[in-house]
């Protein structure tokens, strides 16, 4: 089976109420995507976001607790994420493991934890540039890979983000070339170890834009896009949509 196509969209810590507008305007512009469309809003904006958008845009979180409930102040669950109207969450971030040191481990854990609550984990992996120059970037990615997917991972319940670093909110991105080859190298290590589930769908992020993004889904097993910046103006995020 072709792994899904999707077009997300990572609002990272921006918005407020007044930001739902976009969606109105996405829903307007939206072309009948032939494409799943995903929007991760900050957790304030989830339950709204979810009531506007109804079908036809997916709402997601952009991390969960390992933990179903309990005394973690500030932490949210990812059934406390469902229960708002999300259906995916967005998982190991390059900023969350900058900014809160999380490991592939705790990733996976959370993740874990998202398919018990009925959620996609959407799994962010990347190398830094620093790896990148060293030579290590194949062997970074197939690490981070095999240390944050859980074990029941799905084409239903998983989809793969490569997010180069380096490239984050840069307006630089790896050449074809090497998106060809990070991503021949996941769906390879997937199909190695869960077969079919090799079918779930493999995003590249990291300056994404309505120039580029034509260009990055013709790469071979790039499934779409997880999307920062060019997420946040329906007139930026439409085109890249419709570009998928
Ligand atoms: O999660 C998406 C993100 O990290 C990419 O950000 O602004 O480079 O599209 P941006």
């Amino acid at each position: 089976m072709a792994p899904r196509k999707l077009a997300a969209g990572n609002w990272k810590m921006n918005g407020t109420q007044a930001a739902l507008a976009e969606i109105d305007q996405l829903l307007a512009a939206l072309p009948a995507p032939g494409c799943d469309v995903l929007i991760c809003p900050p957790a304030t904006l989830i339950h709204s976001m979810a009531a506007r958008a109804k079908t036809a845009i997916a709402v997601g979180g952009q991390d969960c607790h390992a933990k179903p409930s309990g005394a973690h102040t500030g932490d949210i669950a990812a059934a406390q994420l469902k229960d708002a109207g999300a259906s995916h969450v967005i998982l190991g971030h390059s900023e969350r493991r900058t900014d809160h040191h999380e490991t592939d481990a705790q990733v996976q854990a959370k993740a874990q934890a998202a398919h018990a609550a009925g959620l996609i984990a959407v799994i962010c992996i990347g190398e830094t540039e620093a790896q990148r120059d060293a030579g290590q970037t194949l062997d970074l990615i197939a690490s981070q890979l095999a240390g944050s997917v859980p074990e029941g991972a799905t084409a239903q319940n998983t989809v793969i983000a490569y997010e180069p670093v380096w490239a984050i909110g840069t307006g630089r991105t790896p050449t074809n070339d090497q998106i060809a080859e990070v991503h021949a190298l996941m769906r390879d290590r997937l199909a190695a170890r869960f077969g079919d589930g090799a079918d779930m769908a493999l995003l590249y992020g990291g300056s994404v834009k309505p120039g580029n993004a034509a260009e990055i889904f013709a790469i071979p097993h790039v499934n779409g896009a997880l999307v920062g910046g060019a997420s946040l103006k329906a007139a930026d995020f439409g085109p890249i949509v419709a570009a998928l």
